[in-house]
């Protein structure tokens, strides 16, 4: 029994810097086969959007450790024909051991919380995805050690992406600068939360229109699409908008020399991110995909109580 040990994981906000320091040091543990947890568990994913990285990698983690998972998209479940969120988190819970949700709204997320007595994972919402960010800051540690006093720059949309990552730095000492166009800029609250998280109250938290100033001299470039789920109707009024926070090679001149270039994934190349950066030596978007597996295996072991 640990200290998340039958928690939920809805926000990063949720994790002391203590709690995500050892779920970042579990999951590099996984990652090299130092430890090998075992679960005869059942994990459900009731998914109401897509999903490749982050369904296979949960789904792959329980898999490798003996355990079972139910893929219950909306779709093929009474969620799709409406059933409360009350109902089924009661009902998911008397077969589960713990629920992992991607859904629109945060709301929906925290009724799920509200009525499952097992651990919910917040598998993305339109607030919010923590799960990637446990991934991402697993990759800046792989490649620069200690996390304190690192600078990420997230050059795009000021979305669920930004939100978490805006989170996630604040929680483990990382400056970060969010660069978005003006009416696309993160949440004042999450901003502000983000704030209030800081480990070290002088670590950097900018939010900017200027792109050019924010990859200058960082050690991450981030960017994620520019229309996120749900907004697929805006998303060729959105182009002209963020053209200029496009990650190309331009921008790669201004950061660090050393600095590393991240993306969520899915990607749209020529957009975001060029394909010369997305496959240049500075990119690390494929071991931060792998990282997805450790991180949410760390967040498995860590929620279920596995060690
Ligand atoms: N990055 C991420 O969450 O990818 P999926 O949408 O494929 O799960
Ligand atoms: N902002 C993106 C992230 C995908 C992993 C979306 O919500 O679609």
């Amino acid at each position: 029994m640990g200290a998340l040990t039958g928690r939920n994981l809805l926000s990063l906000a949720e994790l002391s810097p203590k709690e995500i320091a050892e779920l970042l040091n579990l999951a590099r543990d996984l990652k090299v086969g130092k430890l090998k947890p075992r679960t005869d568990k059942t994990l459900g994913l009731v998914f109401s959007k897509a999903s490749t990285r982050t369904r296979v990698s949960f789904s792959t983690a329980m898999f490798q450790m003996g355990g079972n998972v139910l893929d219950l998209n909306a779709s093929i479940s009474q969620v799709g024909r409406g059933e409360p969120v009350q109902d089924t988190a009661r009902v998911l819970s008397r077969y589960l051991d713990a629920i992992a949700v991607r859904t629109f709204a945060q709301a929906d997320l925290e009724t799920y919380a509200q009525y499952a007595d097992v651990p919910v994972i917040n598998a993305l919402t339109d607030l919010y995805h923590p799960c990637q960010v446990l991934a991402d800051l697993q990759t800046l540690q792989e490649n620069f050690g200690d996390l304190k006093g690192l600078t990420l720059t997230y050059c795009g949309d000021g979305n669920n992406m930004a939100h978490s990552i805006l989170l996630g730095c604040a929680l483990t000492g990382v400056n970060c600068r969010i660069a978005a166009p003006e009416d696309f800029q993160p949440l004042p609250e999450v901003v502000e939360q983000a704030k209030a998280l800081r480990i070290d109250p002088n670590s950097e938290i900018t939010i900017t229109p200027d792109p050019q100033a924010a990859a200058t001299g960082a050690d991450a470039l981030y960017t994620d699409v520019w229309a996120s789920m749900g907004q697929e109707d805006e998303a060729d009024d959105r182009l002209p908008r963020f053209t200029p926070y496009q990650i190309n090679d331009n921008l790669m001149k201004l950061a660090n020399p050393q600095a590393i270039v991240l993306h969520c994934l899915p990607a749209h190349r020529e957009e975001e991110i060029t394909e010369s950066v997305m496959e240049g030596p500075q990119s690390r978007i494929w071991d931060q995909a792998e990282n997805r597996l450790h991180a949410q295996k760390a967040l498995l072991v860590s929620l279920l109580g596995l060690l």
